[in-house]
Parts: structure tokens; sequence; C-alpha cells
């Protein structure tokens, strides 16, 4: 069974989507720990609703980037976790975390890579005046948004589409793709070289 930690930051749709679609047959992977770095986020919320074991860590006192990614991993490896999904988390990682799990941190992201990389990917979407969006999943490296991608789905944007609805249609790509693409990973462990997890 593959054991998932999911990072997030905000709401945490994505994350509930990814616990509930997991605790389905068959049964290959399953979400064994959220981390949240920000106190007040909402998704702490559904982590307790959904009986899911929640470390809250604010990097606020952090005195690094590296050293409050050196903390995760701690958290990470305590939870034996050997796929790191980030569902809305809202900070870049060190190689510190990269390097703990080679090939095994996945982000999903609200637009067709590599377009409309960062913040606020819809808006940007709607100003560049695209007649499709969509949602990505892709391995996370160094950069921002910029990690080989693994799986996309794609939605029309209508001409009425203001910010809010067309994030709401992405939001329901993304519950579907993201335990889609959990799931395959999961199916392919074993056989697959790129998903081994280093262990110091
Ligand atoms: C999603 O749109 C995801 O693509 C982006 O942040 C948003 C998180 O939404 N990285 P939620 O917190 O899962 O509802």
């Amino acid at each position: 069974m593959l054991r998932v930690g999911v990072l997030a930051s905000g709401g945490g749709s994505n994350f509930e989507a990814l616990v509930s679609d997991l605790r389905t047959p068959p049964l290959l992977a399953t979400v064994v720990s959220l981390t949240c770095n920000v106190e007040s986020a909402p998704v702490i919320e559904r982590a307790h609703r959904l009986g899911v074991k929640c470390h809250v860590l604010s990097h606020r006192h952090a005195a690094s980037r590296e050293a409050f990614d050196t903390q995760l991993v701690d958290f990470l490896r305590t939870d034996n976790v050997n796929l790191v999904v980030l569902a809305g988390y809202m900070r870049l990682v060190s190689p510190v975390l990269l390097e703990a799990f080679p090939r095994a941190v996945i982000n999903i992201h609200p637009s067709l890579l590599p377009d409309f990389k960062g913040l606020h990917a819809v808006r940007q979407a709607l100003a560049a005046k695209v007649t499709t969006s969509g949602c990505t999943v892709h391995f996370v490296d160094a950069g921002m948004d910029t990690g080989q991608t693994i799986a996309q789905a794609s939605v029309a944007v209508a001409p009425s589409d203001t910010e809010d609805s067309l994030a709401s249609k992405i939001h329901q790509l993304e519950h579907q793709l993201l335990p889609r693409v959990v799931r395959t990973l999961a199916a392919e462990r074993g056989v697959h070289a790129d998903l081994q997890v280093s262990r110091t």
C-alpha cells in the first residue's frame, strides 16, 4: 500500500477528495497524514473530520526554508510516507525535501502547464483569453510549477466564465485527476524505479 503524505496550506478540497477516493476499493494507497503550514487553514478541520493525522507546522518561526523542510521530512519519515502530494501547498520546496523523496513529490496546479505557472493561474488564463484551460499533476522540482508533467485534464472556458466559475470547474477536474494519478503511481510501484524513496 502506497503511503501518502499531503502538504496543504488552504481550503483542502483536493485533500478531502483524495482521502475519500483512496478509501474506496481497490485499496492501493492511503493518506497517512496531512502537514499544514498555516495554523488557521480550513484543511486542518477537514483532516480532523476525516480522522487523518495532522501536523501543523508554521513556517513563521523557521530559521530558513531548509530548516523548515528538515522538520517536514522528519514528520514524513516518521509517518513512513513514500509519496508526498502537494495539494494547495503555498510554499516552494527546497532540495532538502526533494532529495529525501526523489521523484516522489507531486503537485496539482490549476492550469495546463507549461502555461500560467505560479499564483492566480485561473486569472492568468482568463486574461490571456484562452478557450481551454484545466489542471496538471506534475513531479515537483526546484522551480515553480516546472517539473515533469504526469497527467492533465482540460475544460472549455465559456465567454461568460469569471475567475470563480472557472476555478470551480477546474476544482471539479482536480478532484478526479489527483486521485487517478496517485492510484496509477501506486499501481506502478515496485516496477517503477522512479518512485523509490531514499532513506538516510
Ligand atoms: C488547487 O486549485 C490546486 O490546483 C492549487 O491550489 C488549489 C487548492 O485548492 N495548487 P484546495 O485547497 O484543494 O481546495
